[in-house]
């Protein structure tokens, strides 16, 4: 339990450190689970997102995408079911005044001095909690100067619905014709009882959704499909397989819109946990959106002259909780030399900066030729120039930054216009000409397996 807490300890403080995640509003104390990413984190966030995009936009002819707006029309939220169902039992401890929702409050500690070191539940036990409330975690706001109930709107606690009242703007404007999906990245929010973990749960959040709209009977074969591709996905991310399971929702955990669901879970260091959900929601979501806009929301196959409501298949993600779990999983410690280093094995395709260049030393003209390296290289891909303190602590920088290569000019490099390309995680050098670096690190790039 110790080591578990020390390595997000750890990381947590590496993330500071090194301009990954910062708290949000520092300088003021801090905001509960709220956080911004830095240099390095918007970085790595970015390229998560980018590489979920091309997997499932831009490499395919049957998903779209969209960005739809994070405030829709109130009504939205009352045919999703949100209004009615989005809440979670919530239960204040007498005592300390703590918050807790009432099923999660067997692995939780009562806030209370008094109470120091007590499980949650034992306090419930002991009647110290208040009767369990319905609260509902979408967060409110008002359109327009007047804060009444006629112009009370949302902020989406999901992105899906702007998909599903979009399906038909899209598939006409696309030529689409089903099966099809509709991706999307976005903020979603969630004033969530008891958020924490780091970026785990938090009340602000991005998810890459996307929705897949198919003819009803063919629903179950590409719920199928869409398990076997979201999971091979994470395996090009570079997270372990071994880390890395499927959990089917029994039937006391689906969702009121769903026929089946399973979890992608990662075993985080406070337990397996969900990364992502895969739901066969039926045609719940265009049946009550049907019902509550008035609008005709069949499809019309004209091959087949046949006239249904689409069931959907979604794959849904966490775009902060991907970053998490790619750091967590890349996260390492390992001894070089004698000499103790923090590494982040992150997948070159993720990694903020893909490489560092370093002259060996101040003089002899090595810092030229290396800025040139720089720059001629930046035009490919991110890459950092180092040229202060020992070799050996720049690579350490580097290792830490999760940077995957290397380059360092040395007295050869003035000879024979070679320089030295240095792999983070075998540690291997090769002797590579300056004017194939880049087709020589893409290559290495495109050809990463991250090791089990
Ligand atoms: N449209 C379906 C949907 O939103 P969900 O299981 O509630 O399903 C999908 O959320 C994903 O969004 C989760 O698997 C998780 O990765 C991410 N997510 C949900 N709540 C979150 C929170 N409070 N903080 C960070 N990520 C969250």
């Amino acid at each position: 339990m110790a080591e578990i807490a020390k390595l997000m300890d750890k990381l947590v403080s590496l993330c500071k450190r090194r301009g990954f995640i910062f708290p949000s509003s520092e300088i003021y104390g801090g905001l509960n689970s709220c956080y911004d990413y830095g240099p390095l984190g918007v970085e790595l966030k970015r390229n998560v997102k980018d590489y979920w995009w091309k997997a499932m936009v831009q490499t395919r002819d049957d998903i779209e995408g969209l960005d739809a707006s994070i405030l829709m029309h109130p009504r939205v939220w009352e045919a999703s079911g949100h209004v009615a169902n989005f809440t979670d039992p919530m239960v204040d401890c007498k005592e300390c005044k703590a918050r807790f929702r009432a099923d999660q409050i067997e692995g939780a500690m009562c806030g209370s001095p008094t109470y120091k070191g007590r499980k949650a539940g034992k306090c419930a036990d002991e009647g110290k909690f208040t009767d369990a409330r319905l609260f509902n975690l979408m967060f409110k706001t008002f359109m327009g100067p007047v804060e009444d109930a006629a112009n009370l709107v949302y902020m989406r606690p999901e992105t899906a619905q702007g998909i599903y009242v979009n399906v038909y703007n899209v598939m006409q404007a696309s030529r689409q014709r089903i099966p099809f999906g509709i991706a999307q990245i976005g903020k979603a929010f969630r004033n969530e009882i008891t958020p924490g973990n780091f970026t785990f749960r938090t009340r602000e959040f991005e998810q890459m959704e996307m929705q897949f709209f198919v003819k009803p009977g063919t629903d179950m074969e590409w719920f199928e499909y869409w398990k076997a591709q979201r999971s091979a996905w994470y395996d090009g991310l570079g997270i372990r397989k071994a880390k890395l399971q499927f959990h089917q929702h029994g039937p006391t955990e689906l969702a009121h819109y769903a026929a089946a669901a399973f979890d992608i879970e990662y075993e985080f260091p406070f337990g397996w946990k969900e990364l992502e959900g895969i739901h066969n929601r039926t045609d719940f979501d265009l049946k009550r959106h049907m019902e509550y806009s008035g609008k005709d929301l069949n499809y019309f196959d004209d091959a087949t002259r046949e006239r249904y409501i689409p069931y959907i298949i979604e794959t849904s993600a966490g775009c902060d909780r991907t970053v998490l779990t790619a750091l967590i999983d890349a996260y390492d410690e390992d001894v070089i030399e004698g000499e103790a280093r923090t590494v982040l094995r992150l997948a070159p395709v993720i990694a903020p900066i893909k490489a560092g260049v370093f002259p060996l030393v101040k003089k002899e003209g090595m810092p030229e030729v290396a800025e040139k390296i720089f720059h001629a290289l930046k035009r490919h891909f991110p890459v950092f120039y180092d040229d202060g303190g020992a070799i050996g602590r720049r690579y350490r920088r580097m290792d830490e930054a999760g940077t995957p290569f290397g380059i360092t000019v040395d007295g050869q490099t003035l000879q024979d216009q070679t320089v030295t390309v240095r792999e983070r995680d075998s540690l291997v050098q090769t002797r590579v000409a300056i004017d194939k670096l880049a087709p020589f690190i893409q290559e290495k790039m495109a050809g990463y397996k991250r090791r089990e």
